[in-house]
């Protein structure tokens, strides 16, 4: 498709997965020195999912992908571009994205992984895009999939209530010269960096600047470490920068907005963001309460969520946005 004849891209169906082992807050506080009550009141989590032993990356990215394939009405024949966002890759290499095509036969699809911690699956819709707007791809699979508990210190309180595991997907294509009526339209996109806060959020060892060694995995370097204050800081200011810069971009107002799908790292950091936005609850949408910060699967399983339960409509304003370790930070606008 060359690339001055106008083209629509659009999110034709998505899919979500979630590990069947449920981890309440209760159980937790028989691990480490925690209790529902602070939990709940500081991060709005009541329970989180935890992928099986044998359940890798992959495992959950390609249920999650299967689901999506179902809802868009596509075979894996037709994916042309498979693209998995996560900080838990099943190794260094292959690509997780190669285990997913392998695993769902997408024999057609060319595959790579991003990775921008919570904003990866941003970051991969908006790669996907271009990819597809350029007519190089015509149809993509975009995933977030994330095993965090093989990245969490058990013995850490400060961070291993946070997070979980899962997946969430979506399939993307371009319709040419389609105008208006395509449901699930992107409308505009953001996606923003501030490297100089790498040392607030990071997993430091087990790669090339620390390869493991038995002191360090003893110290546990190779697991989540977060500065949790300043995240929190920095989270509401550029998910809200994000947020306000993709609806200038569209032309809106975030009173158009039908519903926003933010990051779920928290609940606190959600509603302070709808308060700054002047968006009400009942258009916020939170499930972080199910299943704790999933990373990069939090909003592709939040966005799959609205889809089935009908939270969102065809021709709502859907604002995605999301805030990540980097720190990254990205927004997606869509007419679903
Ligand atoms: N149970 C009980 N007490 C706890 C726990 C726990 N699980 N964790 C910490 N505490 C204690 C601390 O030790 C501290 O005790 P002290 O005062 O005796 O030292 C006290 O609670 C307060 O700790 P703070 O860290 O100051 O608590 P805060 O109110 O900041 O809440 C939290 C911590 C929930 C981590 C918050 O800072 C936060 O949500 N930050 C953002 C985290 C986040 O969203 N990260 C991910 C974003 S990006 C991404 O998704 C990768």
């Amino acid at each position: 498709m060359p690339s001055n004849i106008p083209c629509v891209c659009s999110i034709i169906g998505t899919g979500s997965y979630m590990p069947e082992r449920v981890l309440t807050n209760d159980e937790l506080s028989k691990i480490v020195d925690t209790n529902d009550e602070w939990i709940t009141s500081r991060t709005g989590i009541k329970e989180r999912r935890i992928a099986a032993e044998n359940e890798a990356t992959s495992d959950m990215g390609s249920e999650a992908a299967r689901r999506a394939m179902e809802s868009a009405g596509v075979k894996p024949e037709e994916i042309d571009l498979i693209i998995v966002a996560t900080v838990t890759p099943d190794m260094f290499f292959p690509s997780t994205a190669c285990f997913v095509q392998k695993k769902i036969g997408a024999w057609n699809a060319a595959c790579f992984d991003i990775s921008a911690a919570c904003s990866g699956f941003l970051y991969g819709l908006q790669t996907a895009r271009h990819y597809l707007n350029s007519g190089n791809r015509k149809t993509a699979l975009v995933i977030g999939a994330e095993k965090l508990s093989t990245l969490v210190n058990w013995k850490d309180r400060n961070t291993c209530v946070l997070f979980g595991d899962g997946a969430g997907a979506a399939i993307m294509r371009t319709f040419q010269d389609a105008g208006e009526n395509v449901p699930g339209r992107i409308l505009a996109n953001v996606m923003g960096t501030d490297a100089r806060l790498t040392d607030l959020l990071k997993v430091p060892g087990g790669a090339s600047a620390m390869p493991v060694t038995a002191e360090n995995a003893d110290q546990r370097l190779n697991t989540i470490h977060m500065e949790g204050r300043e995240t929190f800081k920095h989270a509401v200011t550029r998910m809200l920068q994000a947020s306000e810069e993709a609806l200038q971009k569209a032309g809106l107002t975030a009173a158009d907005v039908d519903m926003v799908i933010p990051h779920q790292a928290n609940h606190r950091i959600i509603t302070a963001i709808a308060d700054r936005l002047g968006v009400p609850p009942e258009k916020t949408f939170i499930n972080v309460d199910k299943y704790g910060n999933t990373s990069a699967a939090t909003i592709p399983v939040a966005l799959d969520e609205a889809n089935r339960s009908g939270a969102i409509k065809r021709g709502d304003i859907v604002l995605l946005v999301a805030f990540g370790g980097g720190f990254t930070w990205a927004s997606t606008l869509l007419k679903w």
